[in-house]
């Protein structure tokens, strides 16, 4: 007997890379699309910043080097699903320019979504009370407020969180991936 071979060509999956600030609301986006695709007979996966820092990378912390080492590791395991035909959803601040590029580049079909609301607007929302944490100090190196995110020149999808509704950026994303 053969074994079945997985047609690489027809077999690749998407990636959805949605970087952004803490509370820009990259998992609400993020769980919004999957619950659509799901609903659509899609093979979906999701791969949660807060979930893959529990599992995939306990232990790592928040200065560069772990911040790297996280979303290299988030972008191996989303591109071995994506070679399987699976359409992965990643959701992880991932604040370096330069690594996200050289992660999304590795991927195939990778769309780069940049979730995007202001300082003042996820500092106001503080969905996780962290903001008042670190603007008071308590949180070394949080992200926007003591360590960097470095926004996205030109990525594929733009969306204003504090412009456009959940529901709005979902169907920005299916135009996107060809589901509208
Ligand atoms: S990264 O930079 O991509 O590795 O970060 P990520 O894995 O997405 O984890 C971000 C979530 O961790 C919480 N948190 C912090 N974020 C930024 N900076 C610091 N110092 C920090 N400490 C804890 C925070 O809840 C982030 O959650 P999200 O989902 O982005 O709101």
């Amino acid at each position: 007997m053969t074994a079945a071979t997985i047609d690489e060509t027809t077999a690749t999956g998407r990636v959805v890379w949605f970087t952004g600030l803490s509370g820009a609301g990259k998992s609400t986006l993020a769980n919004a699309l999957h619950a659509e695709l799901l609903a659509r007979g899609v093979s979906v996966e999701l791969l949660d910043g807060d979930a893959v820092r529990e599992n995939l990378c306990r232990g790592l912390g928040f200065s560069r080097e772990d911040r790297d080492t996280n979303i290299r590791r988030i972008g191996f395991v989303a591109g071995l699903l994506a070679k399987h035909g699976v359409t992965v959803l990643v959701s992880a601040i991932s604040p370096y320019a330069d690594t996200r590029r050289d992660v999304l580049t590795g991927l195939p079909n990778a769309l780069e979504v940049f979730v995007d609301a202001p300082l003042e607007v996820v500092t106001g929302r503080d969905v996780k009370g962290l903001y008042l944490k670190a603007l008071a100090g308590e949180i070394p190196h949080f992200t926007g407020v003591s360590d960097p995110y470095e926004a996205p020149t030109t990525p594929d999808l733009h969306l204003r969180t504090d412009r456009i509704s959940v529901q709005e950026g979902v169907q920005e994303l299916l135009r996107s991936l060809g589901e509208a």
